[in-house]
């Protein structure tokens, strides 16, 4: 199977979550994400999820007990992160920008909630804490998302953060950009 963002996204988490940590999913969508990251932190770990499509909280409410996973969905922005956890918390952030499939058109993320949310992730990562960035872009969505998140990553302090921002140099149509964010430890 050809290597996707999606694949890029999975294993980098893989590798950077381990059982007890405490991570997010900002966009919960179908429920993949979250899945994946409450079998990494396990049982002692704690797993938020927010998406503001009841549908996309349905759905991944209905995978994690399909599964037998735990985590707290929220039916709320990801703009809201910081109400719900501390500072230097958190050890892993996933965002898979765009739209649920087979969901409302009309909701999808947009660089007005998206860009708050990143600034609220970055100060969450705790050292040695990481994000995973899916971007959609192309479609109903537009540009202006990628390119405005594009920008906000060229603005993190390279003394904090590294940040690799990849791009597919040969696939046909508008696959989604994998980005990669480290904080230093
Ligand atoms: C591409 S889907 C996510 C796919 C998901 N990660 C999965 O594994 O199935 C993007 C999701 O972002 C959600 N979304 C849009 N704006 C949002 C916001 N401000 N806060 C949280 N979620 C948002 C959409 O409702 C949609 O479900």
């Amino acid at each position: 199977m050809q290597l996707n963002t999606l694949g890029l996204a999975h294993e980098f988490l893989r590798r950077s979550v381990r059982p007890g940590d405490v991570c997010v999913d900002a966009t919960a969508g179908r429920g993949r994400d979250t899945a994946l990251l409450c079998r990494l932190a396990g049982a002692d770990g704690r797993v938020l999820a927010f998406d503001v499509q009841p549908e996309a909280v349905r759905q991944t409410q209905a995978l994690l007990a399909e599964e037998g996973l735990r985590a707290e969905v929220y039916l709320d922005s990801h703009a809201n992160l910081r109400r719900y956890l501390p500072p230097e918390s958190v050890q892993a952030v996933v965002f898979n920008l765009g739209r649920l499939p087979g969901g409302d058109p009309h909701i999808f993320t947009t660089a007005e909630n998206t860009l708050p949310a990143l600034s609220a992730a970055a100060e969450l990562l705790r050292p040695g804490g990481v994000i995973s960035l899916s971007v959609y872009y192309g479609g109903p969505n537009g540009y202006s998302e990628r390119d405005a998140v594009l920008s906000w990553l060229r603005t993190l302090d390279d003394r904090r953060y590294t940040v690799l921002a990849a791009e597919w140099a040969n696939r046909r149509g508008e696959p989604p950009l994998p980005v990669f964010i480290w904080r230093e430890r």
